[in-house]
């Protein structure tokens, strides 16, 4: 509707620079610069490397954003931006760029959580989240299992990793295949031709003695072990590595511990949505899989579509709409940016 606030999103918390325009809740454009290919070499982000892409994408960005949306800066209502969690110094790029924004314009800024933000962007695609929803957060740098009430007023946690991200896992074992970086699509890929059920790897805080305390926890550390070990051994007997089959058999492995997890919160909450989010949702296993179980369960999955679920502007504007609209007291311009800002805070 025309009357719809303007908002405007800014991502920089790891390696993507996004800005994104919603009007309401409906996408006008999401504009994208990453410098993931600067970071392949090292096999994983450089901070400094990823402030510096920042510095240099984040105005054209911002103007492609606003063609693309057909508006102009002064049209904008309100100013999104995450203050964290990620690398410091590149959110700060963000932080800084949107405080300029903001005060050139006199337009409110809210400084956003990037986790509740992978959260609210589904609402972009699929209308409102029933409530209460269990969300599962699944990236390069997370993995939680959420319990949302309303986004807008913070997010309970009910597990996360105690060591690796997925996507990390995901990367890791990428890269002891000599798959490259980021290893997640490139295991997608070449998991379909392999067979998932080939190599019994670990299934991480599933045995019934971990589950007592982590009944909601991930542990993907032992199983990126496990596939080394594996490779090594055939390595040292010279036998020739069955890459796909390692590559499904890992992908199950994680898919499977998400998935079971992820529906048992949905059941023991008595919650029949299951919003799933962050680069890995991006996985076509881990989509089959959690739609199959929660079928099973009565249960609804939501996932956005992959452009969405890695990260980017438009989940950042998604979330400051959401706040703009349940009537949310903006940040201060002074707001700083938080590494390692909590789950229960939604704007600093
Ligand atoms: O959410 P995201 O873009 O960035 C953050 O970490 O916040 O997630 C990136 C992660 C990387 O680890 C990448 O390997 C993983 O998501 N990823 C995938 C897939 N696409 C991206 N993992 C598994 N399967 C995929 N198709
Ligand atoms: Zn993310």
């Amino acid at each position: 509707m025309p009357d719809e606030p303007l908002v405007l999103g800014i991502e920089t918390s790891c390696d993507e620079t996004g800005v994104g325009i919603v009007r309401g809740h409906t996408l006008l454009a999401d504009a994208l610069a990453s410098s993931v290919e600067q970071h392949a070499r090292f096999g994983g982000v450089v901070p400094e490397v990823a402030s510096r892409a920042h510095l240099e994408a984040i105005v054209p960005t911002m103007r492609r954003a606003l063609d693309e949306a057909k508006v102009t800066l002064a049209d904008i209502d309100a100013i999104a931006v995450t203050a964290g969690p990620g690398l410091a110094g590149a959110l700060l790029v963000g932080v800084a760029a949107a405080k300029g924004y903001a005060l050139a314009t006199d337009k409110p800024i809210y400084g956003v959580n990037h986790l509740a933000a992978h959260v609210a962007v589904d609402t972009l695609e699929h209308g409102p989240l029933p409530e209460p929803a269990i969300a599962m957060l699944v990236s390069g740098g997370h993995s939680s299992l959420l319990l949302v009430d309303d986004v807008t007023a913070g997010v309970t946690p009910l597990g996360a990793t105690i060591d690796d991200a997925a996507g990390e896992a995901f990367d890791k074992v990428a890269r002891l295949l000599g798959l490259g970086f980021p290893g997640g699509p490139a295991i997608d890929r070449l998991a379909r031709e392999g067979d998932g059920a080939a190599i019994p790897f670990p299934r991480g805080l599933t045995a019934a003695k971990d589950l007592a305390a982590h009944r909601y926890d991930f542990s993907f550390s032992g199983l990126k072990t496990a596939v080394a070990r594996w490779v090594e051994a055939r390595q040292r007997e010279g036998t020739t590595i069955p890459v796909a089959d390692v590559a499904a058999s890992f992908q199950e492995a994680v898919c499977d511990v998400l998935t079971a997890k992820a529906i048992e919160a949905c059941r023991a909450h008595g919650v029949d949505t299951l919003v799933i989010g962050g680069g890995v949702a991006a996985n076509s296993r881990l989509r089959a899989l959690a739609s199959l179980r929660a079928e099973k369960n009565g249960i609804r999955v939501r996932v956005p579509r992959p452009q969405l679920c890695t990260d980017n502007g438009a989940m950042v504007a998604a979330l400051g709409s959401h706040l703009v609209a349940a009537g949310v007291a903006p940040s201060r311009l002074d707001l700083p940016v938080d590494s390692a800002m909590p789950l229960t805070v939604v704007t600093a």
